[in-house]
């Protein structure tokens, strides 16, 4: 599935494609965001086709999980070799070797030195439910508040729903939330919440909150168990914090024994450049939460920590899918294949472009008001006016309909944010013709936004 024939054979969605969608909207409970009517159904590399031979140039990658692309060989072949000998038996209380191996590889390649443990789940929210027990256990309930940021997302499970504060329609209906968590502001460089320009201190402010509001006035830095941090904001708006941020939280936790739990469900594996983007502030988290990418879209999620913290007693926290054998398998193929294929080099080399190019976009195109992020986890965040900053919401939608029409998936973050996360194999060649589509359709909508004034 090359670049070579015109991507849209049919205006989408396609006969088939809406004959689909209506019954989806008679069976499935309709609780999904979903940006615009794509009805998939194969994909191979940074190329899907949809139901009515349509061809789109992924920059979703199935939301930040097909980092090898689409239908890796290898992926599959490891599945095949799988298939014949068995598909499941629990963790909970058996053992297979497949399982032990995906653990060598995620102690090896994990951003902490000194020994390790892993823990299986089946998804990023159960990763992070098994962090919050995690840590709360290790300091046997005496530590029972957790914090976590303003415009994070965690997932949405109820304990993982409680750290998540990015949209009020995560939390509407649902409370009471857990008790004993608290928020504090994410340092958005672009949006401080402190009212700053100065990157720096709007890392040093976030931390000084911490400190002087939260376990100045509200509770004690030794009732605290952890602090929950996605080093990039993912749903958030891919926001990357100043680079005084990090390093400070881990400092800060150290000073009170606080643990320091790394969100890299969307932003490890690799998406960033390095394989887990805490590397990127030199920073060691304690424990560390991996979904979305680690099996190439089979079901499975990792919660890897220091071996002193992995210490929940017997029975106290399993589950029957968790660290599935195909999974674990497919998990092991795919460390591979981004060491082997030099896929961290190319998510550096090819976003370095991307940003490059939007850099030089945003001189001309007022409704550009930001670019940013690392490796191929990158957010164009779109504006109706450079002064006031008011978010191009509205228009927001618009663009994303407009390039699924021209044969280009990509989705929004945060408010008003291009979320730009191709498959980390994705070309120059690709991602130059994707952009091409990005730029006419912004624009036009360019235009729009400066006649509102
Ligand atoms: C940073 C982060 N954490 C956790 C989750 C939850 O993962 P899942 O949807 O697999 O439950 C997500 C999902 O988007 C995420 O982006």
């Amino acid at each position: 599935m090359g670049l070579d024939a015109p991507l849209i054979r049919i205006e989408p969605p396609g006969p088939r494609a809406r004959e689909i969608i209506e019954r989806d909207h008679r069976l499935l409970m309709q609780s999904f965001v979903r940006w615009y009517p794509l009805v998939i159904k194969r994909g191979e590399g940074f190329i899907v086709e949809d139901v009515d031979g349509n061809r789109y140039i992924d920059l979703n990658s199935g939301i930040a999980v097909l980092n090898i692309g689409h239908n890796h060989p290898r992926v599959l072949d490891a599945i095949r070799e799988m298939l014949g000998k068995i598909t499941h038996y629990s963790l909970t209380d058996f053992y297979y070797e497949e399982a032990v191996r995906l653990a060598e590889e995620l102690t090896r390649i994990a951003p902490m030195s000194g020994g390790k443990r892993v823990f299986y789940g089946n998804s990023g929210a159960e990763a992070i439910e098994g962090c919050i027990k995690i840590a709360r256990g290790h300091f046997k309930n005496q530590r029972p508040y957790i914090i976590a940021f303003y415009g994070a997302f965690h997932g949405r499970t109820m304990g993982a729903n409680t750290l998540t504060a990015s949209k009020p329609v995560h939390h509407r209906w649902f409370s009471p939330m857990l008790p004993c968590v608290l928020h504090a502001p994410y340092p958005y460089p672009y949006r401080c919440p402190f009212n700053t320009d100065d990157p720096r201190e709007c890392g040093e402010q976030a931390l000084a909150f911490i400190e002087d509001y939260i376990l100045g006035k509200y509770v004690y830095g030794d009732e605290v168990a952890a602090i929950f941090i996605e080093p990039i904001l993912g749903e958030g708006g891919y926001v990357v914090p100043p680079d005084n941020f990090i390093p400070g939280l881990r400092k800060l936790c150290n000073e009170y024994s606080i643990l320091l739990v790394d969100d890299e469900v969307q932003a490890g594996m690799g998406r960033t450049g390095k394989w887990w983007a805490i590397q990127h502030w030199g920073v060691e988290p304690d424990l560390l939460a991996c979904a979305k990418a680690i099996a190439s879209g089979l079901p499975l999620s990792a919660i890897i920590g220091r071996e002193e913290i992995m210490d929940l007693p017997r029975g106290s926290h399993a589950t029957t899918f968790g660290g599935n054998p195909i999974a674990c398998r497919v998990a092991v193929e795919v460390i591979r294949v981004i060491e082997e294929e030099k896929l961290l080099e190319n998510a550096e080399r090819v976003g370095g472009y991307v940003i490059k190019r939007f850099r030089e976009l945003q001189d001309h195109l007022e409704i550009i008001g930001d670019v940013r992020g690392k490796g191929l986890m990158i957010g164009v965040e779109l504006v109706r006016n450079r002064e006031t900053k008011e978010p191009a919401k509205k228009e927001l939608a618009s663009i994303l309909n407009e390039a699924f029409k021209r044969g280009l998936l990509v989705i929004g973050a945060g408010l008003s944010t291009l979320r730009i996360a191709p498959p980390l194999n994705i070309t120059l060649e690709a991602m130059e013709k994707a952009i091409d589509i990005l730029e006419d359709i912004l624009r036009k909508y360019d235009k729009e936004v400066r006649g509102l004034r």
